[in-house]
């Protein structure tokens, strides 16, 4: 029998490439290999690949951004995952971010081959439902309220240049999709976009996550690294939580987007690059430049475009699209049916004030989803959404009525974070799981 499929095989592991590869070529299929996700990219973009397969834990950019990646430009490729790290954990985040399937390695012939059939069996089956539905479900920035139609008037302004974009916006907003609908509705979406966490990289690594490194320039940098700006040449990087990046890696930020060139971590030469900054942060920054935790050169030039995010509460009017989508997407994924809402639970969502913003939103729907029989009512919608409604302007409470309300309140708006609760109502923890607790 012979097969033709061509299939892009990705790992840093030489030994398992080649093993693939053997495997592969003898079921017929034609391979192509990469050994890292940068490699791969090229080669997705030049080839007609019919199945990709790939490691998720690699140095530099790992397994997770490549699925992401081909999930947005290649939607009806199937993804199989293969990992020497077995984990739930990692399969369900893979199987989210646009995996098919997922092998635990070490893995037979056998158990490949199966892993293989049935991922390309879905790349027929899926063709007809997914092939539009997955491309927009990226890019596509719900609402018809002004304050959102702004935000998208920019995007289709800036979407086809390189100039520095920075999107500011409280927690939940939206402002990673703004920022992923800004690079894949632009001309460079063939090109790669680049998330970078700047809050979730160790502050001693983020340095050379981003610039990469040579060989001997810290111990354990046994190897030439690129970083997340090489990796995203062409196209762009996010760069999320740009606050918490540390005043070194700000002054080498800087550098970059003077000069248009990166310095890998103990070079001397820089390498120029061409790649588009979005930054986004949901801290002040004013604020941090006043106490001299941000630099304020870099602010100016992070701020060449500026894009802020509405919160939820001053775009009411986009409440019911909004979880009209969610209902959707949770009714299909749970229920198998799209699902309603009650007009009690509907006058709930609209007079929420909603400080969580989408991301919210689409908790209280999804949770919804789950508990309720065919109809959200008020009983499947949670106690803080209740609070605020039963928290009338002119009524008069006791102190301690009103410190409960307000405790509520605050937990509410931290999305039951204690810790962060605690620091703003000015009490340690302990007291306030005593008096959650009460
Ligand atoms: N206008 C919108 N239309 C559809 N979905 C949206 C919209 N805005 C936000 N969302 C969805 O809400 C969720 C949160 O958005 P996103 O992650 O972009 O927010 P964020 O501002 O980056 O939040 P954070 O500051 O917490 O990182 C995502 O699932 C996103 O797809
Ligand atoms: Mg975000």
């Amino acid at each position: 029998m012979l097969q033709k499929e061509n299939i892009l095989i990705v790992d840093d592991d030489i030994n398992i490439l080649e093993l693939l590869q053997r495997h592969l070529h003898s079921l017929n299929y034609h391979t192509y290999k990469a050994v890292s996700v940068k490699e791969a990219v090229t080669i997705l973009r030049d080839t007609e690949i019919d199945l990709l397969i790939t490691d998720l834990k690699m140095p530099e950019v790992d397994g997770f951004q490549l699925i992401q990646f081909a999930s947005e430009h290649y939607p009806n490729m199937p993804k199989l995952v293969v990992t020497g790290y077995p984990s739930v954990q990692d399969a369900l985040s893979a199987i989210k971010s646009g995996a098919v399937d997922y092998l635990v390695k070490p893995f037979t012939k056998e158990e490949l081959k199966q892993g293989v059939l049935k991922s390309l069996s879905t790349k027929t089956k899926k063709k007809t439902i997914a092939e539009s539905s997955v491309t927009k479900k990226y890019n596509e920035i719900i609402g018809e309220s002004e304050a959102i139609k702004d935000v998208t008037q920019i995007i289709d302004r800036i979407k086809d240049n390189k100039a520095t974009i920075f999107i500011s916006g409280e927690s939940g907003t939206g402002k990673e999709l703004v920022a992923r609908s800004i690079h894949y509705s632009g001309k460079f979406s063939r090109k790669p976009f680049i998330a970078v966490n700047c809050g979730g990289i160790p502050e001693n690594l983020l340095e050379s996550e981003l610039f990469g490194y040579v060989k001997g320039a810290f111990t354990g940098a046994n190897d030439n690294r690129e970083g997340f700006f090489q990796a995203a040449e062409g196209g762009t990087i996010f760069l999320d939580e740009i606050g918490n990046a540390s005043l070194a890696v700000q002054s080498r930020l800087l550098r970059v987007l003077q000069e248009k060139e990166v310095m890998k971590v103990g070079e001397r030469k820089t390498e120029k690059i061409d790649v588009r900054v979005i930054a986004a942060t949901n801290s002040n920054l004013k604020e941090m430049i006043a106490k001299k935790t941000f630099r304020e050169d870099l602010f100016y030039r992070l701020t060449v475009v500026e894009i802020n995010v509405p919160p939820l509460r001053e775009r009411k009017e986009d409440i019911p699209l909004l979880a009209d989508k969610f209902l959707f997407k949770y009714g299909n994924e749970y229920k198998d049916r799209y699902i309603t809402v009650d007009t009690e639970a509907q006058a709930l969502l609209q007079r929420y004030d909603w400080p969580g913003n989408i991301r919210e939103l689409e908790n209280v729907i999804q949770r919804a989803v789950i508990m309720c029989d065919r109809t959200i009512g008020i009983k499947d919608l949670p106690e803080t959404l209740k609070y605020q409604i039963d928290f009338p302007k002119d009524e008069l409470l006791s102190l301690k009525e009103m410190e409960k309300k307000y405790i509520q309140k605050v937990l509410a708006a931290t999305l039951n974070n204690q810790t962060k609760a605690a620091e703003i109502l000015n009490i340690d923890r302990k007291t306030l799981r005593s008096k959650i607790k009460e």
